[in-house]
């Protein structure tokens, strides 16, 4: 059985005083109760530090939004797999679409970010998900298909036991459209059946795939709901504690 993850994308958003405010409303509301999903936060790199000791005595875990794909070195501005094991970090996107887009990270270079993390033990949440032209001309399978195999089938079978997968179609993130449950839920089936082609059924059933776009605490028990999807990588509704919370009480 796979537990749920909530993982929230922070983006570039919040600064220290809002990051205050939001872990203690946070850790208050999750005081009294218990939540049936692992939750993550993904803050800016600066902010790390400060949510560290904030969230030292909670189950809130932190994870970083990127990571070079290199192991040290002449990289100005970049930040290390090594550096973020140093703040302890267990948990990295790799691949959002927002970096494909304004940072062109090929597949080469996401595969090798994957081996980085995996080299300091950090979980990877590897993103993929099509446009909306994709979409409408009807290829979103075999844009999925092709992002997973370009990355995920380089990677040995102990590399991908430690990759979770977050299916982010572009055309509902930070747009308020949703992708309906059924949309994703059949998106979310056709990649684990990929994984249980590639690596077998057993790594395919425990792999969690994370649906995220437009994910709030009004649709996120629906979505949750269906057989495939495993939580959410949520941007905007995660930002607030409020909703973020609702979001984590969603999951049953
Ligand atoms: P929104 O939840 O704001 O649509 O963002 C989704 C996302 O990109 C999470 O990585």
């Amino acid at each position: 059985m796979r537990k749920k993850l909530v993982a929230g994308n922070w983006k570039m958003n919040q600064n220290s005083a809002e990051i205050s405010l939001f872990a203690s409303d946070i850790l208050s509301r999750l005081q009294d109760s218990t939540p049936n999903a692992d939750i993550l936060i993904c803050p800016p790199f600066v902010y790390i530090e400060q949510l560290k000791s904030l969230f030292a005595h909670s189950n809130i875990q932190l994870g970083a939004q990127n990571v070079n794909n290199n192991k040290n070195g002449a990289f100005t501005g970049e930040i290390s797999a090594a550096m973020l094991s140093d703040m302890e970090i267990k948990w990295c996107i790799v691949g959002h679409s927002e970096r494909r887009k304004y940072n062109h990270e090929s597949n080469t270079e996401l595969t090798q970010k994957i081996e980085q993390l995996f080299s300091m033990q950090i979980n990877p949440v590897f993103c993929c998900g099509e446009m909306l032209p994709e979409r409408n001309a009807g290829n979103h399978f075999e844009v999925v298909k092709k992002q997973i195999e370009g990355v995920l089938w380089n990677l040995p079978e102990d590399v991908m036991n430690t990759i979770t997968i977050a299916y982010e179609p572009v055309w509902a993130i930070g747009t308020g459209v949703t992708a309906s449950n059924n949309q994703a839920q059949e998106m979310h089936a056709f990649i684990r059946m990929l994984v249980s082609g590639k690596f077998g059924d057993t790594l395919a059933q425990n792999i969690r795939i994370l649906y995220g776009g437009s994910v709030t605490a009004d649709n996120a028990s629906e979505l949750f709901l269906m057989p495939d999807i495993d939580g959410g990588l949520v941007g905007g509704a995660s930002l607030k504690a409020e909703s973020f919370f609702q979001i984590i009480n969603s999951c049953k």
